[in-house]
């Protein structure tokens, strides 16, 4: 069993806290939080609310559509966050954020946790972000309708890199972004596929030449899929 000291703690603020654990109770996330490997609290921005409807939004300043989460509201919640948790990193997920990368993921699976803050909406009050030292990460160049899904794919990305919770940590090694470059392909039985062979070096038994095919179809792949990568690469 984990040790308390061990423990990588999430906690997230959000309006739908009924959507969490959600997918990560599932699968590997799902046992190591149940082995104490990550805890996770769902905070619900609304028991921040001042008026009876709990409203936690209004019209943006200046005109236009959608409504904005509002400062006061956001503030308290996310010093009540980190008077339950200190010394975290605290995370906005928006469209607008640094993208996010698999060594940022990495950076937060080495510290002891982290707040996330969920917008819906159009966006949260820019001073609440600038007041309490927010960090605004996006998952990829799309809009996603609010940020529960993408605090999901983050919480995700480094629960799997946390101590015991993949079996095998060579498999994590040996993945996609971890020596900047895309993972080469995967075969197992049938030997034959409908008339597709799995390539023959992989049968040879021989490690250096399959070791030699399996860099130079990641190379591949990089260069073809991800020429920014891959001159990243170069340059690096
Ligand atoms: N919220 C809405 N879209 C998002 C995105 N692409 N990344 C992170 N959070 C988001």
């Amino acid at each position: 069993m984990t040790t308390d000291a061990e423990t990588w703690r999430a906690q997230v603020l959000t309006i739908l806290p009924e959507l969490f654990p959600g997918p990560l109770a599932a699968s590997l996330s799902g046992r190591a939080l149940v082995e104490g490997r990550w805890s996770l609290a769902a905070i619900d921005i609304r028991d921040f609310a001042t008026d009876v409807h709990r409203s936690v939004d209004d019209t943006p300043a200046g005109g236009g559509p959608g409504m904005v989460m509002r400062a006061d509201i956001l503030g308290a919640a996310l010093d009540h966050a980190a008077e339950r948790l200190a010394g975290v990193p605290t995370i906005y997920l928006s469209p607008r954020g640094t993208p996010l990368t698999q060594a940022r993921v990495r950076a937060l699976a080495e510290g002891p946790g982290v707040t996330v803050l969920c917008g819906r909406f159009e966006g949260v009050d820019e001073r609440v972000l600038e007041a309490r030292d927010v960090e605004e990460v996006s998952i990829g160049d799309y809009v996603l309708s609010g940020g529960e899904i993408a605090a999901m794919v983050l919480i995700d990305a480094v629960v799997r890199l946390l101590p015991g919770v993949v079996g095998d940590a060579g498999s994590l090694r040996e993945e996609s972004f971890e020596q900047g470059l895309l993972e080469y392909p995967h075969y197992t039985r049938p030997r034959d596929w409908e008339g597709r062979a799995i390539p023959e070096v992989l049968l040879s038994g021989d490690h250096g030449r399959i070791a030699d095919w399996r860099r130079a179809e990641a190379e591949r792949l990089t260069r073809e899929r991800r020429p920014d990568l891959w001159e990243r690469r170069k340059k690096g």
